[in-house]
């Protein structure tokens, strides 16, 4: 039987982008029936166990995805075995990656975003911010899961 495809996504705390894009990723999976397997990491350990963020959760909520039940967790060697696709929010998950020993690893903002970063929205001003961090995920979550199931 073919193993089901399996994609991790990584920011810094786990508590504010990477938790979106993977209720995202899990909410297209379901409407469109995709066969893929999502979960999501930090690179640091501050915020493990913590729910995601107030404001991801409340821009989730306003787009029907739900990350209640969310907790941080920290990427581990064992994931980097376990994951087929490792994805990166920003530069600095990519060198932290890098330095666990991943090769194959790409930026989320590849999927339509000419390779840029997901801001990092933790140190926003409030709730401004994240409507666009949310789009910018939304976009390049859809065309990655696309990509890959094409
Ligand atoms: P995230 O945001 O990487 O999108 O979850 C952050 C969360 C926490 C911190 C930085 C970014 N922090 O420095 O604690």
């Amino acid at each position: 039987m073919k193993k089901q495809h399996s994609i991790l996504f990584v920011c810094l705390g786990n508590i504010c982008r990477s938790p979106i894009a993977e209720g995202v990723a899990k909410k297209i999976i379901k409407e469109q029936n995709f066969d893929l397997y999502i979960e999501s990491r930090g690179t640091g350990t501050w915020h493990v166990g913590e729910q995601a963020c107030f404001n991801s959760r409340k821009v989730c909520k306003l787009h029907n995805v739900d990350i209640e039940n969310h907790r941080a967790k920290t990427i581990t060697q064992e994931d980097i075995q376990n994951f087929d696709t490792i994805i990166a929010l920003d530069d600095k998950n990519i060198s932290s990656l890098e330095a666990m020993g991943i090769k194959n690893l790409k930026k989320l903002g590849f999927y339509g975003f000419d390779n840029q970063d997901v801001p990092d929205p933790y140190f926003f001003n409030g709730f401004d911010g994240f409507e666009k961090v949310y789009n910018m995920i939304e976009i390049s979550v859809d065309n990655l899961l696309k990509n890959l199931v094409k």
